[in-house]
Parts: C-alpha cells; sequence; structure tokens
C-alpha cells in the first residue's frame, strides 16, 4: 500500500471562523509556518508558500492567529528532534482551543512517519520533502473533513522545476540545484528523509538565478545536499556554478555543502578565477583519522583530503571552513587526535563541531554500536570548539588595519545605527553607520578596527570614524 494513503479521520475541536467560512470568494485559511535546520529547509520553505498560495492560502507571522500551523523540520540531529517537540507541545493547546491544524513536514515527517502520527495524536498532516504538492490537498481534507493524511513517498525525479519559490525581500537568494543523496554516509540520516540524487534542468537554475537578480538578488547560494555532485547531460556542477556567476548583476556566488570526493580541478579553478564566486570552499572533514572515516563511508582518507586542501590552497587565497563530528561509534581518544590534528594542519576560519548522535535507519546505527560516553563525547566536541574559536580569533585579528570587501545587506541585528554584511569569506562585518554611503546590495570597502572570533568591527573606508567596541 502507498504510503500517502489517508489515515482514520480523527476529531477536530470547533473549527475557527475563518475555516469555516472559507469559500471560493472569502479569505482562505491563515497558515504560519517556522522552519529548523538547513538552508535547504529554507528555500523548501520557499516552495512551499508558493504552493499553498497557489491554492487560496494566506500567511500569518503570528502562531496564535493562524487555523494552520506547519513546522518544516530537519532530522539530522537528536537536538532537532527535541526543538521539534518543545515547539508542538505549545500548538497543541491551540489546537485543543481553536481545532487548529497541525502539519509536520520535512525530514522529521519522512524519518518518522507513522510513528510520529501514532505517539502525536494531535498532529493532522505529516508530509515528507518529496510530498509537498500533495500539501494544499491534505490540509483541505483535515480543515474541511477533519481528516488526518500523509504523503511521505520519496521520489526519483521530483525537483519541484516548475514551482516559482515564494521568497522574502532582500539581497540574498537560494538555489536548490540537486535533491537528495546516494553517498550514505553511515552516520547520515539524509538519504533516508530526502532520498536519491537528482539535478535540476540547468535551465531551470539558471532562469531562477537571473529571475532573482532581476529581483535585486546580489547573492546566489546554490544548495544540494551533496551540491558538487550535480551533474545533468554534460552539466557539472563547475559549469553551472560559473554559467550562475556569469549572471549579470550576481555580485557573489557561493555553494554548500559539497563533498570532497567531488572536487576536480575544474571547480577549484572555478572557484580561484571567477571574479563573482566567492573564494571560500566549505569542505566538510567528519573526521581525521581513517579507521573512522572508512566507518563512516566517506570515501577518503586523511591524506587524500589533505591533498585536496594543498591543491586548492595552491591557486591562491580560498578561506576554508567545515564540518566535524566528535565521538562516532569506536572513536577513541587517537583516532580523536588525528582529527584535531588535521584542523591544527589546515587552520580553517570556522567550523562546525558536532556530536555524534544516532539516528534511526542509518547504517553506523545497524551496524556499530554508539559507545563512546556522552561526556566524552561532549568534552572531545568542546576541546575542538574552544581551539577553533583561537584559530578564528586569530584569524580575523590578522585582518586589522586592513581594507575587506563587504557585501552590505542592511542593520545589524544588535543596533539599528550599526550596518552589517559579510566579506567573501563569509565573516560577518559591523560597522556605525556614517556619512559614507553604504546602499544595501553594494561592495564597500571596510577596514578592520577590532575582532572577535565571529565578527570584524571596522569603517568604511573614507568615514573618517573609529568603531568603538561596546563594551
Ligand atoms: N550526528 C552528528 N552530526 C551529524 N551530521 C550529520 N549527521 C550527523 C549525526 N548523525 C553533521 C555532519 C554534516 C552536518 C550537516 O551535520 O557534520 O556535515
Ligand atoms: Fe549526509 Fe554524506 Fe549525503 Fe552529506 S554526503 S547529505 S553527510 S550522506
Amino acid at each position: 500500500m502507498s504510503a500517502s494513503h489517508l489515515l482514520t479521520p480523527i476529531s477536530l475541536h470547533k473549527r475557527p471562523a475563518a475555516v469555516q467560512a472559507h469559500t471560493a470568494d472569502a479569505p482562505g485559511p491563515r497558515v504560519y509556518i517556522e522552519t529548523f535546520g538547513c538552508q535547504m529547509n529554507e528555500y523548501d520553505t520557499e516552495l512551499l508558500r508558493a504552493l499553498l498560495k497557489k491554492r487560496g492560502f494566506h500567511f500569518t507571522a503570528i502562531g496564535t492567529e493562524a487555523d494552520v500551523v506547519l513546522f518544516n523540520t530537519c532530522a539530522i540531529r537528536e537536538n532537532a528532534h527535541n526543538r521539534l517537540y518543545g515547539h508542538l507541545a505549545e500548538f497543541k493547546r491551540a489546537k485543543q482551543e481553536r481545532g487548529v491544524v497541525i502539519g509536520v513536514l520535512g525530514c522529521m515527517a519522512q524519518n518518522l512517519k507513522k510513528d510520529l502520527l501514532a505517539e502525536r495524536p494531535f498532529i493532522d498532516v505529516l508530509v515528507g520533502p518529496d510530498g509537498y504538492r500533495r500539501l494544499p490537498d491534505l490540509l483541505t481534507d483535515a480543515l474541511e473533513f477533519r481528516k488526518r493524511g500523509m504523503a511521505v513517498d520519496l521520489s526519483e525525479s521530483e525537483t519541484y522545476d516548475d514551482i516559482v519559490p515564494d521568497r522574502t525581500e532582500g539581497i540574498n537568494g537560494w538555489i536548490a540545484v540537486m535533491r537528495g543523496c546516494d553517498n550514505f554516509c553511515s552516520f547520515c540520516v539524509v538519504p533516508y528523509t530526502r532520498g536519491r540524487e537528482r539535478s535540476r534542468d540547468p535551465k531551470g537554475v539558471l532562469d531562477e538565478a537571473r529571475r532573482l537578480a532581476d529581483q535585486g538578488v546580489r547573492q546566489i547560494t546554490l544548495l544540494g545536499q551533496n551540491v558538487n555532485s550535480y551533474h545533468y547531460d554534460d552539466w557539472d556542477f563547475a559549469k553551472l556554478l560559473v554559467s550562475v556567476a556569469d549572471i549579470n548583476g550576481i555580485q557573489r556566488v557561493r555553494f554548500t555543502s559539497p563533498h570532497p570526493k567531488d572536487f576536480p580541478p575544474a571547480l577549484i579553478e572555478a572557484v580561484a578565477q571567477h571574479p563573482h564566486i566567492c573564494r571560500h570552499i566549505h569542505l566538510p572533514l567528519q573526521s581525521g583519522n581513517d579507521r573512522i572515516l572508512e566507518r563512516m563511508g566517506r570515501c577518503y582518507t586523511q591524506s587524500d583530503y589533505l591533498r585536496l586542501v594543498d591543491a586548492i590552497q595552491q591557486t591562491g587565497p580560498i578561506t576554508l571552513t567545515t564540518d566535524v563530528i566528535c565521538g562516532f561509534c569506536g572513536e577513541t581518544e587517537e583516532e580523536f587526535q588525528d582529527t584535531f590534528h588535521v584542523m591544527q594542519a589546515v587552520e580553517f576560519q570556522s567550523a562546525f563541531v558536532f556530536k555524534y548522535s544516532e539516528r534511526k535507519h542509518t547504517i553506523a546505527a545497524r551496524k556499530y554500536p554508539d559507545d563512546v560516553p556522552d561526556p566524552v563525547k561532549g568534552e572531545r566536541t568542546n576541546r575542538i570548539l574552544e581551539w577553533q574559536k583561537q584559530i578564528s580569533a586569530k584569524k580575523n585579528r590578522s585582518l586589522y588595519g586592513q581594507s575587506v570587501e563587504v557585501l552590505v545587506e542592511g542593520h545589524s541585528k544588535k543596533s539599528e545605527t550599526q550596518l552589517m554584511g559579510h566579506t567573501e569569506s563569509n565573516v560577518t562585518v559591523v560597522w556605525d553607520q556614517s556619512d559614507t554611503p553604504c546602499p544595501v546590495g553594494s561592495l564597500v570597502p571596510v577596514i578592520v578596527d577590532e575582532a572577535s572570533a565571529s565578527t570584524l568591527f571596522g569603517h568604511p573606508v573614507h568615514s573618517g570614524r573609529r568603531f568603538k567596541p561596546v563594551q
């Protein structure tokens, strides 16, 4: 039987007036959506908004006003699950009081499927990453007939190529160029939640990029679970990247996340040479030990990784960042030290460091005991994080007095009198607003006066003002 069959209806409490009154000429149900996890999920939320708007749904930023509450979820680590359960509990009450329809979408819906519906009877709709087109119908059934439903079939071809994402304004845009992953790294749930790898027609990607440029987007991030394994007819990822970067109006192109095994010289060359491709590569290491890398199914050794780093660095100054997992199954202190050594040899600009978290269905969950005690995982994670913080701060401080080119994004999060943007290396830069014009979307030179591990503080060239650090 198909996994996307409708389940037994449950009784919902009193329906809100807006839902009861929904007809072709009355305003449709109001939807509140929360997005967890990666940029791909943010992008998927844009697709979902487009699909729902087309069918008369409206969006609200206020959860308590909504008729439908949706969670676009992430399943990559245990804490992503826990965060969702906290949020679900908040809206359970709204369901009891107002009969709000609750939907769980994305990776967690796909991963837990019926378990989630069985354990949380207040969830009405469950939709995996390949089932978004079914969402409007499932929500309508839930709103009008009080039916629970799910769409969790994985597809080998769905790329949502014909859907124009409903994006919020801004100078940053992202485009999913491929979906799914065939790598099956043993720790990773993505191949099970997002299914088989498939690439979009480059024509669709380039049309989308041109449309974004016309809307005022200046920086595009190309997304994929394994973005550099993109291939479509005779197009590979390097060709696609260069073609997007050639589009008029696009100042910067980034991509995430690549796998170290798919780095042909043409891709390195493109990053090193093209004036609009950021000279920054996020290169997930995961572990620096050969036995652990083998267990992880990463298809490279420590020396393969270091050779790739060398090849990248020989082309000129390219910033590297990474992902690391601490405490994977069976990892000894000596094996962890190998990861530390690679971190020391490369000196990444920054690193995401994660405690290994066993995921249901994965190869590691089936094959290896999760035997590194939690406090040991935590201690190793902190050791790397602390060390990395010092390296990031050292690198940022080495820029004192130098000019960095910043893409202006708007006001800083903390103050209306400060502006912010990012360098080509993706480091955040903050500066006091002054008479020097810094229009949003422009590239401005900023002299660095102060730096922390994560942020540069400075003043735009010619403003004659120095940043006063906040105590
Ligand atoms: N446990 C811990 N970290 C994980 N990641 C992926 N799966 C797991 C897991 N089970 C990390 C990897 C990946 C990043 C997106 O999340 O480092 O690159
Ligand atoms: Fe997960 Fe590995 Fe695929 Fe990345 S490449 S999404 S870590 S399976």
